[in-house]
């Protein structure tokens, strides 16, 4: 596969950022992997860095694996086909579901983080 992956600056994205619902990736201590739909975020920069706050329901399944997963995630913003994938993922639960699966989606390894980001 050729990598066509390049380097962007993240506020160069931020009308895509806002107006999309995001796909947050998160990763059990096995490597395995759980999406969940994600509205509520904000990009902003504080001391220079890029900073992405998630705010993520206490009862999600994602919130046991940002506090006891791999604890890293990957924001990813969907395509506008990928409409069936964010009901999916913002509408059952990792903890029974393998999202993933269920709609079809493939994964690109991570470069910086063991959490791989979404294809398409
Ligand atoms: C469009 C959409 C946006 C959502 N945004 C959030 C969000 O920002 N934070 C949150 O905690 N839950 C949000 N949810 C709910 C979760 O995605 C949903 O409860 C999901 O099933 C949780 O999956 P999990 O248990 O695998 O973590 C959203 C749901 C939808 C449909």
């Amino acid at each position: 596969m050729t990598n066509t992956r390049q380097e962007i600056e993240p506020f160069n994205y931020i009308e895509l950022f806002k107006r999309n619902t995001a796909l947050i990736v998160t990763m059990d201590k096995s490597g395995k992997l759980n999406m969940m739909a994600l509205d509520w975020k904000k990009m902003e920069e504080i001391d220079d860095k890029t900073v992405i706050r998630a705010q993520v329901a206490y009862s999600r399944y994602t919130y046991t694996l940002l506090t006891e997963g791999v604890n890293e995630f990957t924001i990813n913003i969907p395509s506008n086909n990928m409409y069936h994938a964010v009901d999916i993922a913002g509408s059952y639960s990792g903890i029974n579901t393998d999202k993933f699966q269920k709609a079809g989606l493939e994964t690109i390894p991570g470069q910086k983080t063991k959490v791989p980001t979404i294809k398409d």
